[in-house]
């Protein structure tokens, strides 16, 4: 177990607040209306003004651009679009110099169709690299290998024909994204030898794709045919991938400053993402995804907590909390009202764990309406993928044209507009950030839940004498609670009543933090 003693500060990426930046959608500085890495070094004002402690940015590597950088053609490049590998080092030290600490995304589990490893793979079956890659053969009538389903693709076989060759290849999404074989120790060489690129060029960590997908089973035996229209890639649970991480925990810890790893561990119930911590040598962090497809109802958020303690308490592991990211509708627009997207930001933001916000739900922004011609996502999930807002002006802050279409309403949800009302969601999650970096309960201190009226979630925070209530009102009634003690409201979702006693009443669809 890596226990952590308590005269010694609590690492890094447990109390850090972690902004997720998707490139292409932040800031433009070639003005070809695609995000680029300059374009983010030049808004970086906005996260320090924020009050984040580090930035996780998705894929921005050379990439055929199938599924945006998640179809990686060369790990250690940056893909023109983006800039250069000198653009990734001046935004790496600007956010460093602002004391913002810089994950990249690693996307270990498969390359692009392009990557020179595969174009090597492909070219025979003899090939050196062939092994690098899950092939098969296809039976006599064509029967395919297994009844696994990608991602990405409605449905279709994770398996594609290779007509040169012969042979199936295995790809748990797209068909340009084929699976890299970690059972070959040359593989795992490869992608250790990505890990340590970036570290030696001062990177803090990494947000790992898909990590659970990189072990696989040795039979490649069918799903369980009740459960095969699911994509494999959520099913896929293997006992060696603990190996695997064990294997990148020591590669990690070999370096300077606690170089972290968060891993997308895409299973379907908690239960199965904490083994992914491992004895403290896995991950440090794992995403936990329950909570991000729960609806917004007390009971139902109450138990996905509940669940969440309970499986990673036990085994000293730290839980992250998510509301929104690239792959899923905003939870704006999910939950339907600004109200209860304010009041969501502060749950977020005082549960135990690690908290990750998604670039553009601090200005409360909805997913975009896409129409169909504009539409380049195969997964569909163009709409929580517009660009930022940067200001209230026709082009927001854009040169050009953006790749897509703006979110409804960007003229008042630009980050100009907020940054003048006080009352803005962007003022919110600023005074909430702030509201946890001056409260070590709510950075790392305990959390009890409490029982309260039916539509209310309570819960206390408490470390070392500094103590907080948290109330989210998940109804849109005015309810009455009694709380112990005299409490001020320290930050409330709408605004109202900050820095007054709290009057034993709690407006609809509201959320405070008491003290
Ligand atoms: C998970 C990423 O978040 C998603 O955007 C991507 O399509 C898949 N992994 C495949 O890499």
């Amino acid at each position: 177990m890596s226990h952590i003693s308590h005269d010694q500060p609590a690492p890094w990426w447990k109390s850090a607040v972690i902004y997720q930046i998707y490139p292409r959608s932040f800031g433009d500085s070639s003005g070809d209306g695609v995000g680029d890495l300059a374009g983010i070094t030049e808004r970086l004002d906005h996260l320090t003004w924020l009050g984040a402690d580090a930035l996780w940015l998705s894929p921005f590597f050379r990439s055929p651009m199938h599924d945006f950088g998640y179809d990686v053609s060369d790990y250690c490049d940056v893909d023109p679009v983006f800039g250069t590998l000198a653009d990734f080092d001046a935004l790496l030290e600007a956010a460093h110099a602002r004391g913002i600490r810089v994950l990249i995304d690693w996307v270990p589990a498969h390359t692009s169709i392009d990557h020179p490893w595969f174009v090597e793979a492909r070219a025979s079956r003899t090939s050196p690299k062939r092994d690098w890659y899950v092939w098969r053969d296809a039976g006599p009538a064509g029967e395919l290998p297994n009844n696994w389903t990608s991602a990405l693709t409605d449905g279709a076989p994770a398996w594609t024909l290779d007509e040169a060759s012969g042979q199936l290849y295995l790809h748990s999404f797209l068909p340009e994204q084929p699976d890299l074989n970690w059972a070959n120790q040359e593989v795992q060489e490869a992608m250790q030898g990505v890990l340590r690129f970036w570290l030696d060029r001062g990177v803090d960590g990494f947000r790992a794709d898909v990590i659970h997908n990189i072990g696989k089973d040795p039979a490649l035996a069918d799903a369980d045919p009740k459960l095969a229209k699911i994509p494999h890639c959520a099913l896929n649970d293997e006992p060696v991938t603990h190996a695997y991480l064990r294997d990148l925990r020591r590669l990690l810890d070999s370096y300077p400053n606690e170089r972290a790893m968060v891993g997308e561990v895409f299973l379907l119930d908690t239960k199965q993402v904490a083994p992914y911590y491992g004895r403290g040598d896995e991950l440090h962090l794992s995403f936990n995804f329950p909570p991000l497809f729960a609806p917004w109802e007390a009971a139902r958020w109450r138990e996905c907590v509940e669940d969440t303690f309970a499986v990673l308490d036990p085994v000293e592991a730290w839980p992250t909390w998510v509301l929104s990211n690239h792959d899923v509708k905003r939870h704006r627009t999910r939950y339907r009202s600004e109200a209860r997207a304010r009041a969501a930001a502060v749950l977020l933001l005082t549960l135990r764990g690690t908290p990750f916000l998604y670039m553009g739900e601090e200005l409360g922004l909805e997913d975009a309406e896409v129409p169909p011609e504009r539409v380049v996502d195969p997964g569909g999930r163009d709409g929580c993928r517009a660009p930022i807002p940067w200001t209230r002006g026709p082009s927001h802050g854009w040169p050009a044209s953006p790749w897509l279409p703006f979110a409804p309403d960007a003229a008042p949800r630009s980050v100009e507009a907020q940054r003048g009302d006080a009352d803005s969601v962007l003022h919110l999650y600023r005074r909430l950030l702030a509201a946890r970096r001056g409260s070590p309960a709510l950075r790392l201190g305990s959390m009890k839940i409490l029982d309260g009226p039916e539509g209310l979630f309570v819960y206390r925070r408490d470390a070392d004498g500094d103590r907080r209530w948290v109330v989210v009102n998940f109804r849109d009634k005015p309810t009455p609670l009694e709380l112990d003690g005299s409490l001020s409201v320290e930050v409330a979702s709408d605004g109202a009543e900050e820095g007054e006693p709290f009057r034993g009443h709690v407006g609809a669809d509201q959320a405070l933090i008491l003290a």
